[in-house]
């Protein structure tokens, strides 16, 4: 059994939609197993994110997906909380060698989200995890990576319902993308390439 958490925050649904779709991907992959699971800001005290049940959830995985919309060209204040409180685990290199990837949306087609994939990357590379990129292009008639972004997934979403947005191309993108880091995981810890 490969296990795979998406750690994300979402203020106002739209990022949630895509946690949404890249489970959805992820647990299409046979043997997979995947935990969604919301920052939430309740969980955050005088600045300080503090969950022990998420962080034991993400100490089991074998692969990690980060997630926030990007706010003000990074990611949000909450994921940051987070990112801070994973702290204690690089101290004893706990995250070390499991697979990690990212997602953000956001308001503007570009809107700085690369920004936020980079934090992401960066994040996973303090912990010395291994990152996994998109290998989707946009050349196809579905949408899918319309924003070409192969760092991570990106989507848009205005101030739209999340019903509405991110679109489905969006969705799919995050879908085949949830798919890959799950089937890389399972490589992964096969001990294939
Ligand atoms: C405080 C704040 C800052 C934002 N900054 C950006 C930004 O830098 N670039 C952008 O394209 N959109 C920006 N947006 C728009 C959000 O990224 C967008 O609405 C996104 O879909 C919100 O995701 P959520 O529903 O998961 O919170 C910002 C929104 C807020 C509330």
């Amino acid at each position: 059994m490969t296990r795979i958490s998406i750690v994300y925050f979402s203020g106002s649904g739209h990022t949630t939609k895509m946690a949404e779709a890249i489970a959805k991907g992820a647990g299409a992959v046979a043997g997979t197993q995947v935990q969604v699971l919301p920052i939430q800001s309740e969980d955050i005290q005088n600045g300080r994110f503090k969950n022990d049940l998420l962080m034991a959830s993400l100490d089991s995985s074998d692969g990690v997906i980060f997630g926030s919309p990007t706010y003000m060209g990074g990611p949000s204040g909450q994921f940051k909380c987070f990112a801070d409180a994973t702290g204690e685990r690089w101290f004893k290199s706990a995250w070390r060698d499991k697979l990690a990837a990212g997602f953000t949306v956001s308001g503007g087609p570009s809107g700085d989200k690369l920004s936020t994939l980079h934090y992401f990357f960066t994040l996973a590379m303090q912990h010395g995890m291994v990152w996994v990129g998109q290998a989707e292009t946009p050349m196809n008639d579905q949408g899918i990576n319309r924003l070409s972004s192969y760092s991570g997934v990106m989507g848009q979403a205005m101030q739209e319902p999340p019903e509405a947005a991110p679109n489905a191309a969006d969705k799919l993108t995050g879908e085949m993308f949830g798919r890959r880091v799950a089937e890389a995981a399972a490589r992964w810890k096969r001990g294939g390439a």
